[in-house]
């Protein structure tokens, strides 16, 4: 990828740093994200599985429930890592917990050998259901 934003290392150690504390002994697929607030505050987070596979959670909702639990409210982008081959986009789940706060949220995906994806949220997420959807019940 050609244009990384100049926050892109610092986020991707963040999430480096939270994804060496996941918990994913089923999966064997550990994962980091790096959410960036618009206040500029970096939270991590990492997926924290459960014996109990539906009760498991991943990265990005862990990295939004410590922001929001810390103040947090609008963020600026979001960046994942894995071990994978591949840049491992988010899930549907956590788009969707996402748009929430960041409808215009900017989504990098890094590979341990720092190949890079990029995102907007609004093309991972067409059409989305918000906060503006439930004004009509
Ligand atoms: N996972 C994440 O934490 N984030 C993603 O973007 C994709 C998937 C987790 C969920 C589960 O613990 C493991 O990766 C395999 O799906």
């Amino acid at each position: 990828m050609s244009t990384l934003p100049p926050e892109f290392e610092r986020l991707r150690a963040v999430a480096d740093a939270a994804r060496a504390n996941a918990w994913a002994p089923y999966s064997q697929f550990p994962v980091g994200a790096a959410l960036e607030a618009a206040d500029g505050r970096i939270f991590g987070g990492c997926n924290v599985e459960n014996a109990s596979y539906p009760a498991g959670t991943c990265a990005e909702r862990v990295a939004l429930g410590t922001a929001i639990a810390a103040g947090a409210r609008g963020f600026v982008r979001v960046v994942i890592t894995s071990n994978q081959h591949d840049p491992t986009p988010p899930c549907g789940i956590c788009r969707q917990a996402l748009v929430e706060f960041a409808p215009a949220l900017e989504v990098y995906a890094v590979t341990p050998d720092g190949r890079a994806a990029r995102w907007s949220l609004a093309e991972l997420l067409p059409a989305p259901f918000t906060p503006a959807s439930l004004e009509n019940v």
